[in-house]
């Protein structure tokens, strides 16, 4: 069958994944949700915006005669990965995740788990630290119950509002980074605490080994639940799995 693909994006490991598809010469679209104002140039057809939860999704799928479906979002894109196996089913076009490990503390690391942002932000209900918080900009307000704290923002893009927390330093730059760079930048700034996602892969990994090779603590918000779907972790095996699957599911 002639092969249509749609990518969710949003990450760097879409815009690889896109890369070789476009070198393969197989029909693809990537999808981004349009949170950056500038996104990198991408190697294939690009449409911005939501589709209109799991119903647009499906929609789009079935007027678009997508062929296949590769979830390529960032692991704490829940609500986009939940809707895209609702309308992968609906639609019946067969769906893989392409997704990173997480990261797994190893000897040196001093991690709290915490599971949501929600408890992140609970668990800073301390006296006043110098936070790295490296979580993006979209729930920088749940941690204003936390004025307390000054916090180090790394963002994609310079805020266009005011900031919800009142002592901050703002950098804005995009991955990847280097251990070398954050440490300098924790040490810099004084940090006492770096709050991360579990996003895993290399391109944010240096604030984690950073922080570990200064002895510093880190609050590590676990991944979102997302439904089952199957799922690999590089892009030989997504490759492989749009040439040899059909419409039937699985991998
Ligand atoms: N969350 C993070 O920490 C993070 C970090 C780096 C990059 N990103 C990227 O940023 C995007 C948004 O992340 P999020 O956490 O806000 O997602 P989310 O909470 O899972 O999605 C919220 C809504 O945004 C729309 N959406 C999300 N991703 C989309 C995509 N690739 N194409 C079209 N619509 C999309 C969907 O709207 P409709 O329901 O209307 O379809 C979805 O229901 C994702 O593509 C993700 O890969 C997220």
């Amino acid at each position: 069958m002639n092969q249509n693909l749609l990518i969710l994006g949003g990450t760097s490991e879409a815009v690889a994944l896109a890369k070789a598809v476009a070198e393969m010469n197989i029909a693809t679209t990537i999808s981004l949700a349009g949170r950056v104002m500038q996104p990198r140039p991408q190697p294939v057809p690009m449409r911005v915006g939501g589709f209109g939860g799991a119903p647009g999704l499906a929609e789009w799928l079935r007027a678009h005669a997508i062929s296949h479906v590769i979830d390529a979002t960032h692991p704490f894109a829940a609500q986009i990965s939940a809707n895209a196996v609702t309308a992968c089913d609906q639609a019946d076009v067969p769906l893989l995740a392409l997704t990173r490990p997480a990261w797994t503390p190893v000897a040196g690391d001093s991690w709290t788990h915490v599971a949501d942002i929600r408890d992140a932000a609970t668990a800073l209900c301390q006296p006043a630290l110098r936070v790295m918080l490296a979580i993006g900009r979209m729930h920088l307000g749940q941690f204003a119950i936390n004025p307390q704290h000054f916090y180090l923002l790394r963002l994609v893009d310079t805020p266009d509002a005011a900031l919800p927390l009142p002592r901050t330093d703002v950098i804005v730059d995009r991955g990847p980074f280097s251990e070398a760079g954050d440490r300098d930048l924790l040490m810099k700034h004084d940090i006492q605490l770096v709050v991360a996602k579990n996003a895993g892969g290399d391109a944010t990994y240096s604030k984690i080994t950073a922080a570990r090779s200064l002895g510093l603590r880190v609050l590590m918000i676990d991944r979102p639940a997302i439904p089952a779907r199957p799922e690999v972790h590089d892009i030989a095996a997504a490759l492989d799995w749009i040439v040899h699957s059909g419409t039937d599911r699985g991998v």
